[in-house]
């Protein structure tokens, strides 16, 4: 008999109430302690929630910005489309400089860019209904992307495995079921009954305090180790797979993912286990030739040096080094999982045929 693992719901992550005109968000930054939901109404308001990482995640946040986008139409206090257009291409500029790695969040934008085009020759609210109809096509199809890289995932793990994870790439960081976690939650309806090593993820701790929380909530078996303890509980012999997600890849492969997330490939190519970076084809970007191209984010060094913590524990004056993502070279990567199936080195063409 199947079981039903229950996944975070797709209304938490983020969502859009018709009846209020509000986007709802799940407050990340608070969980696992709090859960509280945020309703937003202005541009601003999401670009600061996307920066902020209240919503995270390469597929949530190109949702997010869709829906920004939107509002930023709506709100707009003309009355013709040149100047709902204006307004509308200022709230887009705006959101899409929020972070720079994630390419979902250029391509939501993009998609909501083309929208608009195909319906600025309607009335005001036959363009705006035209916007959010793409918002809410950019939130559903990720649902069933993510559906599509569990089974394609899934077919690559065998019951019992042990799987190691980083970061958070899970249904709190798309519209459901995650793209590394989805072939964790479809193999527990299965009885699979993965055992899940989560890193804890510094400095922000999205493995400790994010997957944690959402593959517990699932009743999946998931243990916490620092970034640290990856090699240890390798070479052990308890994880059979490593499964992460991923920012952008580009044309030849390479692919950049929260930081720590190189090392790991590392590792698991010392001790031969397979590494897997689960990618929806939006998080593809073919114009980047490779992982040199891709535009890295550099955070604020309280994250380092206070967050979390009780007291500061970097000496005042210290430097602080904090990339958000790293790039893992192609080379380490076994295979790439996508909706479209699962693809093999040699990236540059198998990632090519993705993109006739
Ligand atoms: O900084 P974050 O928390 O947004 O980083 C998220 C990641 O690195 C995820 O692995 C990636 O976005 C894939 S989410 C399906």
């Amino acid at each position: 008999m199947q079981r039903q693992a229950p996944i975070a719901d797709p209304a938490v992550t983020v969502n859009f109430d018709g009846q209020s005109g509000e986007l709802v968000i799940l407050d990340q930054t608070l969980l696992p302690g709090e859960v509280r939901y945020l309703r937003l109404t202005r541009p601003e308001e999401v670009r600061e929630a996307i920066y902020n990482l209240r919503v995270r995640g390469a597929p949530a946040i190109g949702v997010a910005a869709a829906y920004g986008a939107y509002l930023g139409a709506c709100r707009s206090r003309a009355s013709d489309v040149p100047g709902i257009s204006r307004d509308f291409q200022a709230a887009s500029a705006l959101l899409k400089a929020a972070r720079p790695t994630a390419v979902n969040l250029a391509w939501a934008l993009e998609r909501m860019a083309h929208a608009f085009r195909a319906s600025a020759h309607l009335p005001p609210t036959g363009l705006l209904a035209g916007l959010k109809t793409e918002a809410d096509l950019i939130r559903t199809e990720d649902e069933e992307v993510c559906r599509r890289i569990g089974e394609n995932g899934l077919a690559l793990l065998q019951p019992g495995w042990g799987l190691l994870t980083h970061c958070n790439a899970g249904a709190l960081a798309t519209s459901r079921y995650g793209t590394a976690t989805a072939p964790i939650y479809l193999g527990e309806q299965k009885g699979y009954a993965f055992r899940v090593f989560a890193d804890e993820t510094r400095p922000l701790l999205q493995g400790a305090r994010l997957t944690a929380w959402e593959l517990n909530a699932a009743g999946i078996d998931v243990t916490v180790i620092c970034d640290n303890m990856a090699s240890m509980v390798m070479s052990r012999g308890w994880v059979q797979a490593v499964l992460v997600g991923c920012d952008r890849v580009a044309a030849n492969g390479d692919a950049a993912n929260k930081i720590g997330t190189s090392g790991v490939a590392i590792l698991a190519k010392h001790y031969g286990i397979p590494f897997y970076v689960h990618a929806p084809l939006s998080s593809i970007d073919p114009a980047c030739f490779s992982g040199r191209d891709i535009p890295i984010e550099e955070r604020a060094q309280e994250e380092i040096a206070e967050m979390w913590y009780a007291r500061r524990m970097t000496p005042q004056g210290v430097k602080t080094f904090n990339p958000a993502f790293d790039v893992t070279d192609s080379a380490l990567i076994t295979a790439i999982v996508t909706e479209k199936g699962v693809i093999r080195p040699p990236y540059t063409e198998s990632i090519r045929a993705l993109f006739p």
